[in-house]
């Protein structure tokens, strides 16, 4: 797909419902008792993976207007075998669910799945009684439900996933099982959990749960994706005279790290009307165009701007000076290995960036970029992150696999054409 270069943004939007919570919301809704009605679902090839997954379980769900999960109670699941698709959130937390079942499951995915670690849930599961194998710590993955033991359990890496498997899975185990975070992670399965009267206290760097013996869910309100808004939060602020405004986006603050990066850049962000979405803050994000200079973005920062990062690449690449990314190895575990994904793809479209363990630097330049061609290896955020080159180009930008972006959000390029203005958006 070539993406043309723009002169500006404008307008108004509204992005898909946050996906890590529409996640949440069938997971949770499938343990909990009687229906619960989900408003704001985002919609994406990963969600879908989910829903698949829970009615295979024996959880119905109604797609109307609102999505409805029948829930089937704490210990009502029933022996399946899952294609996870592409989604990591998916097979991690069901994992933590499906430990204290009484049934056997086999889960499977895509070949960027199967490629990802899996014993990073699969150790601390086991840790408290869970029979759980893996394929040489990938998928597939078996699992024998049975009564667990709540532990303490000290994350080796900031991952909201593992702490959610492990939290999901002392709802059915003996005791009080804590979480304690090497920095924190993105917080909607405790939000939730608690929502659906859960015990679960929440301190600044660790998390506990007690078991539950029935929850209730009721409804949820999925505010939209920041992840979704992001790629348009970047190409307001590169595009010169841009002004966009991004309606009732998800800003949980431990999400919007890249907001924080960018103001610290000269970025030129408001928010207005700030208000709930059930235990979760939102709001409307008004984004101008701005000059950037360069900044660092520590490792206690990277949780939570996790899947911006690629995009911060090329806020960096247009920023005056040098940027750098420190203490995130593991964007080397994601969809690809987006380290040297973002790398290359930066380097593809002519700006000079290098590559780290853990981490990047880019040398900034305050013009577009020249263009080229860009790869998306299968990962909707790199798919993403070459549209919206393309749009603060020079001379435009090939996405190659530009499809995989429906992963995360299945309108997203006439979304992107329907703001731009003089730009062409098109398939060829
Ligand atoms: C997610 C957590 C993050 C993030 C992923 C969604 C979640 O992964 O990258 O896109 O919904 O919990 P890690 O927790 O493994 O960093």
């Amino acid at each position: 797909m070539r993406i043309e270069p723009a002169v500006t943004v404008e307008g108004h939007l509204a992005v898909p419902g946050d996906k890590s919570i529409s996640h949440r919301s069938l997971l949770i809704g499938a343990i909990c008792e009687g229906e619960t009605r989900v408003s704001g679902f985002g919609r994406s090839g990963d969600t879908e993976s989910t829903l698949a997954a829970v009615r295979a379980l024996g959880a119905e769900g109604d797609e109307g207007e609102e999505l409805v999960v029948h829930g089937v109670g704490l210990r009502g699941l029933k022996s399946a075998e899952l294609d996870c698709g592409n989604a990591g959130t998916l097979v991690r937390l069901i994992s933590g669910l499906l430990a204290f079942q009484d049934g056997a499951f086999t889960l499977t995915g895509d070949e960027s799945l199967s490629a990802r670690p899996m014993e990073r849930i699969a150790e601390p599961l086991r840790r408290m009684g869970a029979q759980i194998e893996t394929t040489d710590g990938h998928l597939p993955m078996s699992i024998a439900g049975g009564p667990l033991a709540a532990i303490d359990y000290q994350l080796p890496v900031a991952s909201a996933q593992v702490k959610s498997a492990v939290l999901l899975a002392g709802l059915g185990a003996e005791g009080r099982t804590t979480v304690v975070e090497p920095e924190p992670t993105r917080d909607h399965t405790e939000l939730m959990l608690q929502a659906a009267g859960a015990r679960v206290s929440i301190r600044p760097s660790s998390v506990s749960v007690d078991p539950a013996t029935s929850l209730r869910l009721g409804a949820v309100e999925v505010p939209g994706d920041f992840s979704s808004a992001a790629p348009f939060v970047v190409a307001a602020t590169l595009l010169p005279e841009s002004r966009l405004t991004i309606h009732d986006v998800s800003l949980n603050p431990r999400r919007t790290g890249l907001l924080d990066v960018l103001e610290r850049m000269g970025g030129r962000v408001g928010i207005l009307a700030r208000r709930r979405f059930g235990a979760e803050p939102a709001g409307d994000i008004e984004i101008r165009h701005a000059e950037l200079t360069a900044t660092t973005v520590n490792p206690k920062e990277v949780p939570l701007l996790v899947d911006e990062l690629p995009l911060f690449g090329l806020l960096a690449a247009c920023a005056r000076g040098q940027s750098r990314v420190r203490g995130a190895a593991e964007l080397r575990h994601k969809e690809t290995d987006r380290i040297e994904a973002v790398v290359d793809a930066l380097r593809a479209i002519g700006v000079r960036a290098r590559a780290y363990e853990d981490g990047f630097t880019v040398q900034g330049v305050p013009t577009r970029p020249r263009g080229g061609r860009v790869d998306a290896r299968g990962d909707h955020r790199i798919a993403m992150l070459g549209a919206v080159a393309g749009v603060t180009s020079r001379e435009g930008v090939r996405v190659v696999g530009p499809e995989c972006a429906a992963i995360s959000y299945p309108d997203f390029y006439d979304v992107l054409a329907s703001v731009v203005e003089t730009g062409e958006i098109g398939t060829d």
